[in-house]
């Protein structure tokens, strides 16, 4: 893919691994739309980079997701790349809190649900490129799960399959899908948790890099590692997970 001139929406790129890949093309000269859901977070990110359109969105709201496409396609017609980077992760311990399924669901609904609903609702705009792409960024632990994050892992799981199977079938289209797996990133999502992390400028620059090369399934650092670990000795992967801090 080139990695100048296209029309990019970043979803999520009012903060952490969003944020930093916002940046990073837009240094490489193009066009940047984002979404956020903190309205005080999105208008301090436009503030800073005047020339980024930003919309505010609730993903866990399916109407709130058809309102932005239609706000997208009517005024985006030559969006090309859609970062499906949006996501939450959180802790469930059942036995403690059963909780509700509704909430513990609506993880899944922001995670998965979303990106497929824009995903589905911007194809015809995408169609129209000379080269598009749908990129999901997933998880190591969509294929390493953490006993604690459940539904976060499930999520990223099923985005994962989900980006094989439409890389299938939108192979002779002229949008290439692309999966983007970080390992453990610095960023607000994980602020709290101790443990070697790569910075998310760090990561955006690698996706950047791969971007260029039309790669399909990115996994930078040791999200590759254990991968490969994963794939050798499944319950040495599986240790090494349940052990991080
Ligand atoms: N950090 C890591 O170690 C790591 C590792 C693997 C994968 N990832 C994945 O990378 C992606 C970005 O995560 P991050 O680490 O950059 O986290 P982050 O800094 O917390 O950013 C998450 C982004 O998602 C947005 N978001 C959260 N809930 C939303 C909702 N209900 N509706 C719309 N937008 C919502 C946030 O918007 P507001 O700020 O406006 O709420 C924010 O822009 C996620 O998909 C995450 O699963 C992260």
């Amino acid at each position: 893919m080139q990695i100048s001139g296209n029309t990019i929406l970043v979803t999520g790129g009012n903060s952490g691994i969003g944020f930093a890949l916002a940046r990073k093309f837009h240094k490489h000269r193009n066009r940047i739309i984002i979404t956020g859901r903190n309205p005080d977070r999105l208008k301090q990110v436009l503030e800073d980079y005047p020339d980024w359109t930003g919309y505010e969105c609730d993903f866990s709201d399916t109407q709130a997701i058809t309102l932005l496409a239609e706000k997208i396609e009517r005024n985006h017609a030559d969006l090309n790349i859609l970062i499906n980077n949006a996501g939450i992760q959180v802790a469930h311990h059942f036995l403690n809190d059963p909780g509700i399924p509704e909430n513990c669901l609506r993880e899944m609904r922001i995670n998965f649900d979303a990106p497929v609903r824009l995903g589905l609702h911007l194809l015809p705009v995408l169609l129209q490129a000379d080269a598009a792409a749908i990129i999901n960024v997933t998880s190591a632990l969509g294929e390493v799960p953490r006993s604690i994050f459940p539904i976060y892992c499930a999520s990223k799981a099923a985005l994962s399959a989900y980006s094989t199977a439409l890389r299938g079938q939108l192979a002779e289209t002229p949008i290439r899908v692309m999966e983007w797996v970080p390992p453990l990133t610095a960023t607000p999502m994980n602020a709290h948790r101790p443990g070697a992390k790569i910075s998310a400028d760090e990561l955006a620059a690698a996706f950047l890099r791969a971007f260029h090369k039309d790669l399909q399934v990115v996994r930078p650092g040791k999200a590759a590692l254990l991968h490969t670990i994963h794939r050798i000795w499944p319950t040495k992967a599986q240790a090494i997970i349940e052990s991080t801090p």
